[in-house]
């Protein structure tokens, strides 16, 4: 049995809903853009929703927008995708890296705050595997840190604190923290890439919460950031005869076609679903699971507040506590073996070459390796069938027995 890691679940509503723009005349950002853009701010319940190429488009124009640049610092995790770093560099800031805590994938807040300078500007969390990063304890850290911020622009200064830009990437319509996904953090970026639950090929999301204060000015900026700069989009120009057109700075070019938001609107109608599954998977592969020594990342349970929250179930992260680096990837090359793709989540930053160019070190971050070196990522998906979720948990099963003896 064949069992790929994390196909597209692409139905004949979905491949229906991209002919139909295909065959309207119109195939570029337009209406259908706008209706899926609406759909997603309701479905998330924020202020507002742009539409992108990427996720990594998302940060990026959130830090764009606030206008971070050289001689800025800004705070993110070790343990995450390289899009939520490299975008610092992309607009001339430092990236601050931080550790994870010891036995987890995610920085404390305590963490954070030892990180933050009178250069920090902003500090991107990442909602990893699609669990809300419950961000009340890092607002509290940036409202401390207040008598060290310097803004170095009316945005800032109306913002009037450190921003908090949450990497979405993995977490569309996870709730926790009495919150939906996109309400956490001063703006969200979600990714519709193809191995993502919600899928348009290519694409993302920056969404921002109402209660950011700069909430009625991203979009502007965004629309032109997003589109050369240009003063009218090419819908625009086509529906009226006023042709004449202005570039009022050197924008870039990031925005998300019809014929893509088509896919994405279409799936976002039979999400919800798609996340219940999702989560039937996880605990169908924590049950089987359960009498080995390894830990299985949570995707849902209840918060101090007795509040219970809900990942997006996006990815399911394994530690294999017993044992090493080694064997974890014996395990990987034995799953393959037998039909099964596995994944790591992640390897850290400071051990890719980029970042290694920076002056990172993975010396000076041993909870990320440490979590490295044990975890799996098991096949996750809306196109397994229960037959497939069963070979994978009893195959998985039978190989750490035998290893973890
Ligand atoms: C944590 C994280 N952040 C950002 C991204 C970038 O998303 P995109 O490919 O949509 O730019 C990814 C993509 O895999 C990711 O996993």
């Amino acid at each position: 049995m064949k069992v790929p890691f994390s196909p597209p679940d692409i139905r004949e509503q979905d491949i229906e809903a991209v002919v139909e723009v295909l065959r309207s005349g119109w195939i570029t950002s337009g209406p259908v853009g706008e209706k899926f853009r609406e759909a997603l701010t309701e479905f998330s319940g924020t202020a507002g929703t742009m539409l992108l190429n990427s996720a990594t488009a998302g940060l990026k124009n959130a830090l764009r927008f606030l206008g971070i640049g050289p001689g800025d610092e800004v705070i993110v995790p070790a343990y995450t995708y390289t899009a939520s770093a490299s975008v610092v560099a992309h607009v001339g800031a430092k990236i601050v890296m931080v550790d994870v805590e010891p036995g987890d994938y995610f920085p404390s807040a305590q963490r954070i705050r030892a990180a933050i300078t009178q250069n920090t500007k902003a500090i991107i969390l990442v909602d990893l595997a699609g669990r809300m990063v419950d961000t009340a304890p890092f607002y509290e850290a940036i409202e401390d840190a207040q008598p060290l911020f310097h803004p170095s622009n009316a945005l800032q200064e109306t913002l009037g604190r450190i921003a908090l830009i949450i990497d979405g990437a993995h977490s569309l319509g996870a709730t926790g923290y009495g919150m939906h996904s996109g309400q956490a953090g001063d703006f969200t970026a979600f990714s519709f890439h193809a191995v993502k639950n919600l899928t348009t090929a290519e694409g993302g999301a920056l969404t921002w919460r109402t209660e950011n204060p700069l909430s009625d000015q991203v979009e502007h900026f965004v629309k032109l950031n997003t589109l050369h700069g240009q003063s009218k989009s090419a819908l625009e120009k086509t529906n009226s005869a006023g042709w004449e057109y202005d570039v009022l700075f050197p924008g870039y070019k990031e925005n998300m076609p019809d014929t893509l938001a088509a896919l994405g609107y279409s799936q976002l109608q039979r999400y919800p679903q798609m996340i219940a599954r999702r989560h039937q998977i996880i605990d169908s592969y924590t049950q089987a699971l359960a009498d080995l020594p390894v830990t299985a990342l949570a995707h849902s349970g209840t918060d101090a507040q007795g509040r219970s929250w809900n990942s997006s179930g996006h990815l399911y992260l394994l530690s294999l506590d017993t044992l090493g680096l080694a064997e974890r990837n014996q395990f990987i090359e034995e799953m393959f073996n037998r039909g099964i793709s596995c994944n790591v989540h992640y390897k850290p930053l400071p051990m890719l070459t980029a970042y290694r160019d920076l002056g990172f070190k993975i010396d000076d971050f041993p909870n990320a390796y440490e979590a490295y070196c044990h975890e799996v990522t098991l096949p996750l998906n809306t196109v397994l069938d229960d037959k497939q979720v069963e070979y994978v948990q009893e195959t998985a099963k039978e190989i750490l027995s035998r290893m973890m003896k």
